[in-house]
């Protein structure tokens, strides 16, 4: 095979950014587009003129695919994913890759038992932004991390089948497991649903990686502010991404303090700590569209019969991570240990 040939399932919203970008890649052919509403398939059919659309999904088995992009609501994935891998197509499913761990799990075993490509939609693991500032974490350049924070805030886009929770922290629990190269130990979250009854909209997650690293999300669908951004905090210096900026999306601050030597009983008007502030370092990242790099990368996989680097089995612990942190939403913030 030297081209993959391609469906998308789902032409709403994310849908349409993933079909420009199958259209444009040369190792990649655009056969398909399936959506359920007419509406949506009407857009793809004036934007696409030859290529074929479809209302019911299951309609591109006959179409000799090689591959197929599920876009549709968090709720249908698993379904749907099932149904294309058990018809031996290679499926690249957004984010989350399902709501439930058990389902994750089987369709990465359906997967594997077959030689299919699964591959989830982190789109921020081929961020060159996230990929720098993981970089600089590996190289030691920021010291030893004391911990790292995120904020995904804005006003919108509320979902109906799933809460803030599902809909926005998978980016920033794969950008971690990301950086970090590890899985957290434990999770606890809080959260509130202002709006809608039992559907979160604001929510606060606390994890804790190997060797006692701690890192703080905050997801809202309720925030006046529009904010994208990750914080690393290091013993020499801290990194701040912040993806909202045009051009100097990374900042690296060779800022830091030093503790005083321990005080003995009655020292205490001795203690001073010895603050640094050193330059800002803004690094020049070239820049190429996080999703043109995941929808090649899935083609590539394909066609090289490499693993991707946001696999299912990624896809399959960040969902394990998010249940755990809705579990403790929902029960008084309990600490909960996750087994590996
Ligand atoms: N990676 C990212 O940055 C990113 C960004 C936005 C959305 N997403 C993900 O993309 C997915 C879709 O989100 P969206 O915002 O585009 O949703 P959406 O509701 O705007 O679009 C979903 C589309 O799927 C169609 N659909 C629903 N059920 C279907 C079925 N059974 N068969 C065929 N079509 C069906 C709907 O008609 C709709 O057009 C979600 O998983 C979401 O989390 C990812």
């Amino acid at each position: 095979m030297s081209e993959v040939k391609v469906g998308i399932i789902g032409y709403g919203y994310w849908g349409p950014n993933l079909t420009r970008n199958f259209y444009e890649i040369p190792s990649a052919s655009l056969v398909a587009i399936a959506d359920s509403s007419d509406d949506r398939l009407k857009q793809a059919a004036s934007k696409y003129p030859h290529v074929t659309v479809k209302h019911d999904y299951r309609e591109l088995f006959e179409l000799g695919l090689d591959a197929v992009v599920v876009a549709t609501p968090p709720l249908t994935h698993y379904r749907i994913a099932k149904d294309c891998l058990e018809h031996n197509l290679h499926v690249l499913v957004e984010k989350p890759i399902t709501l439930k761990s058990e389902d994750a799990k089987a369709l990465v075993e359906l997967a594997d038992s077959r030689g299919l490509t699964l591959m989830v939609g982190h789109t921020f693991v081929y961020n060159s932004a996230v990929r720098a500032l993981k970089n600089y974490i590996d190289s030691g350049e920021l010291g030893e991390i004391y911990y790292l924070d995120t904020a995904r805030l804005n006003l919108g886009l509320f979902q109906r089948d799933s809460n803030v929770l599902w809909d926005l922290a998978p980016h920033d629990i794969s950008i971690l497991l990301y950086l970090l190269g590890k899985k957290p130990v434990s999770i606890s979250a809080q959260g509130t649903a202002s709006v809608f009854k039992g559907i979160h909209d604001v929510a606060y997650l606390n994890m804790t990686f190997p060797n006692n690293v701690p890192a703080y999300i905050h997801v809202s669908w309720l925030d006046p502010c529009k904010v994208r951004r990750i914080t690393v905090v290091g013993s020499k210096k801290m990194a701040v991404y912040n993806d909202i900026e045009a051009e100097h999306k990374i900042k690296i601050y060779d800022k830091g303090v030093d503790a005083p030597p321990p005080y003995t009983d009655g020292d205490f008007g001795e203690f001073q700590c010895s603050y640094r502030s050193g330059d800002i370092t803004i690094p020049n990242i070239r820049f190429a569209e996080p999703l043109r790099q995941e929808c090649q990368h899935f083609v590539d996989s394909i066609l090289n019969h490499t693993v991707p680097v946001s696999s299912g089995t990624d896809g399959l612990e960040v969902v394990r991570i998010i249940e755990a942190a809705q579990y403790s939403m929902l029960n008084g913030q309990t600490q909960e240990v996750l087994k590996w």
